[in-house]
């Protein structure tokens, strides 16, 4: 395999880049990564090229658009491929993404995805040669106000890749709220992966951590007793809220000056912009490293993106790798994730999801239930144990009535339908009146 890259690396790949006839293929129809130019299907993806599509996602200075492709014979196509005796394709509609609450994760990859997913270029991007990915990357890094970009499988990764790529060697700490993903829902990756202790810190105001937090916890001082602050870890939005613009700003102030490395987990960072707390690249500005995720609220099937300078994104890279993140074709999850910035953030569907969270929050309050947290994007957290309801019973009633949710938070995506919020009306009718608690 070493022979074989080395080999690939230094002779073959020298020559097919000066051979002038030699283009990629973007197309599945190619059996290998090279065609002659004659192909009718082949599109050119001149350097130039790849940088049009990165920064304004079209090859002609237009607004935004997919790659071309005939939407209809993709479909058409993709039916034939529906396995035997099945009446839908999946990718036709949300499916049951449409009645299912329990997370935004659920979301359904649209028709637009199958589209740019078969038109997407399939060169290898452990060889970082795959236009697709490079421009997806280029996109974000924009986007982001950020140098470069990389594509990774997942939020988990991003965050884990960004957090190794920053910390060097123990002694050393992060600092976060200790509600976040990396310390509940990451398998200990801070501890296994980094040999970093997280200092997790409740904050004071039980919305937000603040400067103040920060600087109660934050370790400064060199004692051998003591595990120094390298990286303090954001969350934005944390369980559906918002850090303000102006608090992530104060910490970022102060953690230049001490030398502290600045992530955020901005998992669902576009949720936090659609609500109008700020600009994307204000936020991401903040912050030495960002990860965003392309498979939640923007509905593509996989990927996620971290973003930092040229020296951090060469060496997360190098981390990727270390974790078997390295892919190969990765055009196929490039592809999507495009569609899912470009049409769903960039074309203000979640905009619309969060005034459907504010309806749902508005029909339980109306029946006199209470929220656990304030409505600021897509998540209705309802006070189930004010009103004296198990989480397990409200499954169970929602389950009957033909909606999905886990426990008491609700992730209102795009995809939620109008029957399915009425469905849920009804579930809360029965709980709140069938309890008769929590009034007022
Ligand atoms: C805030 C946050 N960060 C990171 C992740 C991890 O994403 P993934 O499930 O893609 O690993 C999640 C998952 O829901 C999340 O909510």
């Amino acid at each position: 395999m070493v022979s074989y890259y080395f080999h690939y690396s230094k002779y073959i790949s020298p020559l097919v880049k000066s051979f002038p006839r030699l283009k990629p293929l973007h197309h599945w129809t190619s059996r290998a990564p090279y065609q002659y130019q004659k192909s009718k299907t082949r599109l050119n993806y001149t350097p130039q090229y790849v940088r049009t599509m990165a920064t304004n996602g079209s090859s002609n200075n237009g607004p935004p658009s997919p790659p071309v492709v005939d939407k209809e014979d993709v479909e058409k196509k993709a039916n034939t491929l529906t396995p035997a005796g099945t009446k839908t394709n999946n990718w036709s509609k949300p499916g049951p993404a449409a009645f299912d609450f329990r997370s935004d994760v659920v979301t359904t990859p649209t028709p637009s995805m199958l589209s740019a997913i078969a038109s997407t270029t399939l060169l290898d991007d452990v060889f970082a040669e795959d236009p697709t990915t490079t421009a997806l990357e280029t996109r974000i890094a924009t986007l982001t106000g950020h140098p470069a970009a990389l594509l990774v499988l997942s939020g988990t990764m991003g965050n884990q890749v960004a957090l190794r790529t920053h910390l060097l060697a123990p002694p050393h700490a992060v600092l976060c709220d200790h509600r976040s993903h990396i310390v509940k829902h990451e398998a200990g990756g801070p501890a296994s992966l980094s040999g970093a202790f997280v200092e997790a810190v409740r904050p004071r105001n039980r919305h937000h951590l603040t400067l103040e937090d920060v600087r109660k916890y934050a370790v400064l001082d060199e004692d051998v007793h003591s595990c120094p602050t390298r990286v303090i870890s954001l969350e934005n939005t944390l369980n559906g809220t918002v850090i303000p613009l102006s608090e992530c700003r104060r910490i970022a102030h102060w953690a230049g000056e001490k030398g502290i490395r600045m992530h955020l987990d901005g998992a669902r960072l576009w949720e936090a912009v659609a609500s109008g707390a700020g600009e994307l690249e204000e936020f991401c500005k903040c912050f030495d490293s960002v990860s965003l995720c392309f498979s939640k609220g923007l509905g593509a099937p996989i990927g996620s993106v971290v973003v930092g300078d040229e020296a951090f994104i060469r060496r997360a890279r190098w981390v990727r790798k270390m974790l078997g993140g390295g892919m190969r074709q990765a055009g196929v999850v490039a592809a999507a994730a495009r569609v899912g910035v470009e049409e769903t953030f960039l074309g203000g569907r979640l905009r619309e999801s969060h005034e459907s969270a504010r309806r749902v929050a508005g029909m339980w309050q109306g029946l006199g239930g209470r929220l656990r947290y304030p409505v600021e994007t897509n998540m209705v957290w309802l006070d189930l144990e004010g009103v004296g309801v198990k989480e397990e019973e409200f499954m169970r009633l929602a389950g009957e009535r033909g909606v999905r949710v886990l426990g008491g938070r609700l992730v209102v995506h795009y995809q939620i339908s109008d029957a399915a919020i009425e469905r849920l009306g009804g579930v809360m009718e029965m709980v709140l009146k069938g309890n008769g608690g929590g009034r007022g």
